[in-house]
Formats: structure tokens, C-alpha cells, sequence
């Protein structure tokens, strides 16, 4: 109800300005992708479960890409996989695609992260662990759900395009899709308006939850949601439990995308970024102080060498499905799913 109504205020907000510039903005987050999946491998040990999170301005049901995509990571992997879709409604778990899409901008991360939580819980396949797959926005989501909750956990966490470290300028938002581009000039409109640390912002729009200002660090961890309470960067609120539940990961897969023009830095998709204090240097994941001082176990995973680095050529999402075919069977094929 209340989210309802905070989502008419930002569109008849977003309405009531003008903005320019916006219709250059055709990058789609959205994973399109409608090959047919190949055969099945019949007599193979099923293997672990996998749980799908999709990106901003896309729905876990899309038949254009998510669903094909699905069935594609469960042929590949011999497992069952669960897209997961992200209801207003904390009750509903399934089937509100309009709403999946559009909660990807107007759903906080923190009840982003809730939902999602709600969804693998309520999944009987998913209690004994899952591997986990996110695009884009959806690895954020991911990412959250292992510090808070991680029960049931997550075992390997394949990031494609993940926002692991943040955005610092707002991700390009897919205007050329059909139906999103009123979302996207709202999102423009609210943040030029109020501010990306204002309380009206930070209590209504999913980006600016991981829009780390890494000019201005003092106000975004006072009044940043999410980001600074996951990273541990809160002076007084860091959480050991948010660390122990990341450093038990078993695998941690980054992916970035080389020509990346959406996630900036496309760095932060290898959980480098900028360097404190500037918005043009960068640094690299192991030369910063979140990985130096281990605020949130990133050091730990590393130095039991559980982290891989990928990159792939091109723009966001803009991976061959070969690559991620690969990805799967590299990470989430695991010996009792092979055939012999
Ligand atoms: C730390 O995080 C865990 C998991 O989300 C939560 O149960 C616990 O209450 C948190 N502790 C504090 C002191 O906030």
C-alpha cells in the first residue's frame, strides 16, 4: 500500500519535470535471450540448485530472457533453478511480473533483500543450500542476502555484471524498453530533486542504496541505506555475523564486462572502485582498505583463494551464452552431478 503510493508520487513526480538527455539512455540492463535449451542429461546425480536474480528493469518470468535462460543454467548444471521474482505483497512469492519489474527501482535494497529471502525460504528444494547466479542489480540483492541471512546458504555465487562495490553516477537506466521508461525518467526526476542521501530518496529508490559517493564518503555513511551496513564501513553498526556468513562462501565468481557504460566503475563489478576521496582514480579490489582491513570478509575469501575473476568483451549483460554456459559448467557442475 504504502509502496504503491510512493511509486505514483515518483511517476507523477518524474512527470512534472523536464529531463533532458534521458532518451540517450537505450543501454538495457535487460538479459535478452531466447535460444532453445539443449537436451537434458537424463541419467546424471541432480546437482546442487541454483537461484536466479535478475537486473533492474527485468522480471524473473521474462519468457524474453530470464525463463529460457533458466532452463539453459538447469540443463547445463542437472539442477533445479528457481528465478526468483521479487512481489510487493511480502505473502506472494510468484507471478507479478509487473511488479517484479518495477520493485528492481522503487523496492528498497533492504526489502529487496528481505523478499528474496522470503522467496528461497519458503522453497522446499532450497534448504539444504543453493548456488547462486545474479545479473547485474540482482548480485546486489545476492550479495545481501548472504551477509544478513544465508540460511539456507549459499555455496557458490556467480556474479555476471554484479554491483558488488557500488555505482558512483547512476546506473544507465533501459529507456528503449516497452514500459520501463516511465520508471526511468521518475528515478531521474527524484534524485535531481532531492538528493541521492536524502531520506525521500534513500527510502524509495533501490540504486541509490549502493550509490557509494566515494567524494563525499562522510555523508553517504550517515545516510546511505544498505551499502554502508553491508560493506561494515558504519562506524558503531559493523556486524560480525554480516563477515562469517560472506567468508563461508565456497566460491566466489566475479564477472565484469570490459566496455562496461552502465555499472561505473565497471571495477566494482571486481570489487575494486574508486579511491577514497576521488571520483577518477581507481583501485583495485586488493590495494583497498575494504579488502586490506577485511571489513566484511573479502581478504578471508580471498586468501583461501575462493575468489575467481572473469571478464567478458563488450557492454553490460552483453555476455555470449557460450561464456555462460561455461561459467556453469565450470562452477556449479559438481562431480556427483557428472555422468561418468
Ligand atoms: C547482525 O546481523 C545478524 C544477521 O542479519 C542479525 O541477526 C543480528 O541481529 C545483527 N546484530 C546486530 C548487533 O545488529
Amino acid at each position: 500500500m504504502a509502496l504503491k503510493a510512493g511509486v505514483a508520487t515518483l511517476i507523477s513526480m518524474a512527470a512534472a519535470f523536464d529531463l533532458p538527455g534521458l532518451a540517450d539512455f537505450g543501454m538495457a540492463a535487460i538479459l535478452e535471450f531466447t535460444e532453445e535449451p539443449m537436451a537434458g542429461r537424463s541419467n546424471a546425480k541432480a546437482g546442487l540448485p541454483v537461484v536466479m536474480m535478475h537486473g533492474m528493469g527485468d522480471f524473473g518470468n521474462n519468457p524474453m530472457g530470464m525463463v529460457p535462460l533458466r532452463k539453459l543454467i538447469a540443463e547445463t548444471a542437472n539442477a533445479y533453478v528457481h528465478s526468483v521474482e521479487l512481489c510487493s505483497d511480502p505473502t506472494k512469492l510468484s507471478d507479478c511480473d509487473t511488479q517484479d519489474q518495477s520493485n528492481g527501482f522503487f523496492m528498497t535494497m533492504d526489502e529487496q533483500v528481505d523478499q528474496f529471502a522470503r522467496v528461497v525460504r519458503a522453497d522446499a528444494k532450497l534448504s539444504g543450500g543453493f548456488n547462486a547466479v545474479g545479473f547485474s542489480q540482482g548480485n546486489t540483492v545476492i550479495r545481501g542476502y548472504i551477509h544478513k541471512y544465508n540460511n539456507p546458504p549459499v555455496k557458490t555465487f556467480l556474479s555476471m555484471h554484479g554491483v558488488m562495490m557500488g555505482v558512483n553516477g547512476l546506473p544507465q537506466c533501459p529507456m528503449s524498453v516497452p514500459g520501463v521508461g516511465p520508471l526511468c525518467r521518475a528515478v531521474d526526476a527524484i534524485v535531481s530533486h532531492a538528493g541521492v542521501y536524502s531520506s525521500f530518496v534513500q527510502n524509495r529508490l533501490a540504486q541509490a542504496n549502493y550509490y557509494r559517493d566515494a567524494e563525499n564518503l562522510v555523508e553517504y555513511r550517515t545516510h546511505g541505506h544498505f551499502l554502508p551496513y553491508i560493506n561494515n564501513e558504519v562506524q558503531g553498526h559493523q556486524n560480525s555475523t554480516y563477515k562469517q556468513n560472506f567468508q563461508s562462501l565456497e566460491k566466489l565468481v566475479l564477472v565484469m564486462a570490459e566496455d562496461d557504460t552502465m555499472v561505473h566503475p565497471k571495477e566494482s563489478e571486481h570489487f575494486g572502485y574508486f579511491k577514497d576521496g576521488s571520483r577518477t582514480e581507481l583501485v583495485t579490489m586488493r590495494d583497498a582498505p575494504w579488502y586490506k582491513e577485511d571489513w566484511f570478509g573479502l581478504k578471508s575469501l580471498d586468501e583461501a583463494k575462493k575468489i575467481e575473476f572473469h571478464s567478458t568483451p563488450g557492454n553490460h549483460l552483453r555476455f555470449k551464452k557460450d561464456f555462460l554456459v561455461e561459467m556453469v559448467q565450470r562452477y556449479f557442475v559438481t562431480e556427483s552431478s557428472v555422468v561418468v
